[in-house]
């Protein structure tokens, strides 16, 4: 979820070097967000237990895979990986291979028997028992453990944040998911619903802050049933707002049918609190919709939109789109391509829909979607997200916007590139020349594509 979020598929981990340590491991990340600050966590217990870090798999002693199952294509790639890390271990037996996260749960053992490389899985509520598997291998035999837990928060353990930068921080607020959407896995890999306690949130919060972290962002996949002892979502907003009164707080992801007017209340009440809502619609035929088990129809979709707009006229909405989930028609899809018009969306992630074994989709619908009618489909969704982007992007120019820094920008280290309070990618110009990642700059905006808007700081002095 690039906030906007950044839902960077198939990046690796940035890992930080730990010379002193005499064993090494190397940790690569898929997935979504919560993936990524697994990571953190899992990186934190491998610390604690006396791993150094390397970003380099060939001089690892220690792999671990951190895997997505949302798609097959994120599982195809996982196998590629392991062909690989098999290569490293033919000049390195003393190497151990481990897969964590969702394809580790998906297929459990069925992952050993089809791998011989790999010597450990642990799914998502494992990772406390990390070290104790590794000693497992290290006796000479495979470890497995993928029970799924009730309570696991991992509310206790120090995450070891991998960000080079150290501007943007993540803290997932609670685990797995109870709404079972019928196309999707994360029920299965992720297990029941369970919200993390939030006053140890907090006190990270204000721990992040102090540390000099200028933008943090909650993770759960559905925030808005974020429930502690009576806590809701909206109070836990407030409580981090006030913890953290010159940090930017993101979250993501909101589901269309749980989510409250309190929560946008409150985030128009502080002003660290950043109008930028991922609310993901999947389609905009209430028959799809249906069989999606989404659990609204599409004008109830846009009269949340409404309502955002209505309590946060300067916001930043992002969706997610399926397109070809069984028995779409190419009527059904031109509703989805009406609903994007309505809703007129900031930027939208789009997805050809893929069966995964075992949900109430695979069980009961056809994948009868041709795949080419998919990728027409796909390319049409795109289409019109860059045309509704653009449109909406150039609004901005000749706009003042504040930008926080996040890195030097990859086509031309000069620039800089950053997001605007409400989550609007911006390159600043120039920018490298007297500005750090970090840094909070009035820009002003002087031109736009569907994806960025770019623009211009005068220099502080
Ligand atoms: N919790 C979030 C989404 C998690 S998965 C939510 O409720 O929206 C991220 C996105 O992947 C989903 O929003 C959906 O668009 C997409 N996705 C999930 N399962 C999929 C599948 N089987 N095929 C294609 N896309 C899928
Ligand atoms: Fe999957 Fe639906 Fe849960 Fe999102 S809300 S993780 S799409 S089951
Ligand atoms: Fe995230 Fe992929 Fe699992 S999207 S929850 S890592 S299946």
């Amino acid at each position: 979820m690039a906030l906007a979020h950044e839902r960077v598929f198939g990046q690796r981990a940035d890992t930080l070097v730990l010379p002193i340590a005499p064993y090494k491991a190397y940790i690569e990340t898929y997935g979504c967000q919560m993936n990524f600050a697994d990571s953190e966590l899992v990186a934190g217990i491998l610390q604690h237990t006396g791993y150094g870090f390397t970003q380099k798999p060939e001089e690892a002693d220690l792999i671990l895979i951190n895997t997505c199952a949302i798609r097959e294509h994120a599982e195809e790639k996982i196998w590629q990986r392991l062909r690989y890390f098999s290569s490293i271990k033919r000049s390195r037996p003393h190497l151990i291979v481990g897969v964590l996260g969702c394809m580790a749960e998906r297929l459990k053992k069925k992952l050993l028997e089809e791998a011989p490389v790999v010597d450990l899985i642990a799914g998502p509520d494992s990772y406390r028992h990390l070290p104790q598997l590794i000693r497992q291998v290290e006796s000479g035999t495979k470890a497995i453990h993928v029970l799924l837990s009730r309570e696991e928060t991992y509310a206790d353990i120090a995450p070891l944040r991998l960000s080079p930068t150290r501007v943007s921080a993540y803290i997932s607020i609670m685990r797995g998911c109870n709404n079972m959407c019928s196309f999707c896995i994360v029920p299965f890999t992720r297990g029941r619903e369970r919200s993390r306690a939030w006053e140890s949130i907090v006190e990270e919060v204000a721990s992040l802050a102090e540390e000099g972290y200028k933008e943090i962002t909650l993770l759960g996949q559905n925030v808005d049933s974020y429930n502690d002892q009576g806590v809701r979502f909206a109070q836990l907003l407030a409580k981090v707002a006030a913890a953290a009164p010159h940090v930017w707080i993101r979250f993501a992801t909101s589901h269309p049918k749980d989510m409250q007017d309190e929560v946008l209340e409150t985030i128009a009440q502080y002003p660290n609190l950043t109008p930028y809502i991922h609310l993901p619609v999947q389609a905009g035929s209430d028959r799809v919709l249906e069989r999606m088990n989404r659990g609204y129809t599409a004008e109830w979709y846009l009269r949340r939109i409404e309502a955002i707009r209505q309590y946060l006229p300067t916001a930043v909405i992002s969706t997610d789109i399926i397109v070809g989930f069984c028995g779409e028609t190419e009527a059904d899809f031109e509703e989805t391509l009406h609903l994007m018009r309505a809703a007129q969306f900031d930027s939208v992630y789009q997805f050809m829909y893929s069966e995964r074994p075992g949900t109430l989709a695979a069980r009961r619908y056809s994948d009868d979607v041709p795949p080419e009618v998919k990728k027409e489909r796909l390319e049409r969704v795109i289409a019109l997200a860059q045309e509704i982007s653009l449109q909406r992007n150039r609004l901005l120019i000749g706009s003042k916007q504040r930008v926080l820094l996040e890195k030097p920008s990859r086509r031309d280290p000069q620039d800089m590139v950053g997001r605007t309070f409400p989550g609007r990618t911006v390159v600043v110009r120039g920018a490298s020349a007297f500005a750090r990642p970090g840094d909070v700059l009035s820009v002003e905006i002087t031109d736009a594509t569907s994806a960025t808007l770019i623009g211009y700081a005068s220099h502080p002095n």
